[in-house]
């Protein structure tokens, strides 16, 4: 998507250079339209690095492409970043002395302002009135938070963080296609404890379930996340007023919330590693050598969850319209292996949709980034996706809009 990242001039526009990379490594297109004031706090030459775009305040660069207007017209996007209050007062009153004014006058996208400023300004009855008025226009807003500002203040005015903002633009720029749906996901990876210190575990971050948790939500669903096991850092991301989240620790605790979740459900994504075995027994007391040790453990299968949600639509409450994806990390180096045993175990699990991709040291886990096929009716391959979790959400999402 092409986004305008417009900057005023607040200290807060450092900041606004992470934001830029986060959008950036989101795989957007990023211009940024800074403020002459806002080149006092970041140069140009770091705008221009970190968008990898050449940059420019004035109107009158590049007229030959028109582009004080061009860049609004094909703009998906604009968000402002520090908005100060002088910012804030020229967009209400659509003065267009520059490139940004000019651009925001000639966007018909949605508009996000991150003010930052002062909590005096902040509270005075012109910027109130301001927002009221930006906002009666549709305009969106994030923040300001409240904490420490410039000069050892504090209070409201302080710029939403980056991650914010990040979270606030992908919601505004996904299509609301999940609208009115219930969508259940689990994420992260089991454990099935050996005795109280000790567990049998994977690689599961949860950051792939986290992103479609985040992805379902921004498209309009309200969603269910059983995280198992997953870091209060990974599930920062899935901070959203349309998501429960729902922690379980092992395979067990994670069949019964998945039942209990999917039995209302019109979507449900497994993105979760789940332990196809656990010990037989568990030691109430952690094992010890002089207890005779640890040199080999009795495992029992545990049960296949997916397969058990598939096999309960339409008996009970499960509905029989539920759309049902399963993941499949494979190792093999060969794809059309991959494939073969993804087609396999789409029809052992009877799913709809299910997503393969490759695991091992570098990629699937543990990493920001995923590849995936998806595999859907008749075995044939529906989509694939190559890049960040959250791209990898959107169309995993994508396809099962298609299948329902
Ligand atoms: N899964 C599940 N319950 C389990 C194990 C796996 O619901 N006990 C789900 C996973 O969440 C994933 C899918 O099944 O969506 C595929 O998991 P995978 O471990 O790759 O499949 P297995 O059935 O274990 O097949 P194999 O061991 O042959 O790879």
């Amino acid at each position: 998507m092409n986004i305008v990242v417009g900057v005023t001039g607040g200290i807060a526009a450092y900041k606004t250079v992470h934001l830029v990379r986060l959008l950036t490594k989101a795989g957007h297109d990023i211009a940024v339209v800074p403020t002459e004031d806002a080149l006092r706090f970041v140069g140009l030459p770091t705008w221009e690095a970190i968008s990898r775009h050449p940059v420019t305040t004035s109107v009158h660069d590049d007229v030959a492409r028109v582009r004080h207007v061009a860049l609004g017209q094909n703009a998906d996007l604009v968000v402002v970043a520090p908005a100060t209050a002088n910012s804030i007062a020229k967009i209400t009153a659509g003065i267009a002395d520059d490139l940004l004014g000019t651009t925001l006058l000639a966007t018909e996208a949605p508009v996000l302002l991150a003010p930052a400023m002062h909590t005096e300004m902040w509270r005075n009855a012109a910027t109130q009135a301001n927002i009221a008025t930006l906002v009666s226009r549709g305009v969106h807003l994030i923040g300001p938070a409240e904490g420490e500002l410039a000069g050892g203040d504090s209070g409201p005015g302080r710029m939403a963080e980056p991650e914010q903002i990040l979270a606030a633009t992908l919601e505004l720029l996904a299509p609301r296609d999940l609208e009115g749906l219930r969508v259940v996901v689990s994420a992260g990876g089991t454990r099935e404890p050996i005795d109280p210190v000790r567990f049998l575990g994977n690689r599961s971050s949860g950051r792939q379930g986290v992103a479609l948790a985040a992805e379902a939500a921004a498209r309009g669903a309200a969603v269910t996340l059983v995280a198992a096991n997953v870091s209060r850092d990974v599930l920062g991301e899935a901070r959203h007023p349309s998501i429960r989240v729902v922690p379980v620790g092992t395979a067990a605790e994670l069949a019964a919330a998945m039942k209990h979740a999917s039995t209302e459900a019109d979507v449900v994504v497994m993105a979760a590693a789940v332990a196809d075995y656990r010990p037989a027994s568990v030691s109430d007391q952690k094992v010890t050598k002089e207890l005779g040790g640890l040199s080999s453990i009795e495992l029992v299968e545990t049960e296949d969850v997916v397969a058990a949600l598939s096999a309960a639509r339409g008996v009970g409450r499960a509905p029989a319209g539920q759309t049902i994806v399963a993941f499949a990390a494979e190792t093999s180096e060969s794809a059309d292996e991959r494939l073969d045993r993804a087609r396999r175990k789409r029809e052992r699990k009877g799913v709809e949709l299910l997503a393969v991709n490759l695991a091992n040291a570098g990629h699937g886990f543990e990493v920001g980034h995923n590849a995936v096929e998806i595999v859907g009716d008749g075995g044939t391959v529906v989509a694939s996706a190559d890049g960040t979790k959250r791209q990898v959400a959107q169309a995993i999402l994508d396809a099962v809009v298609a299948v329902r």
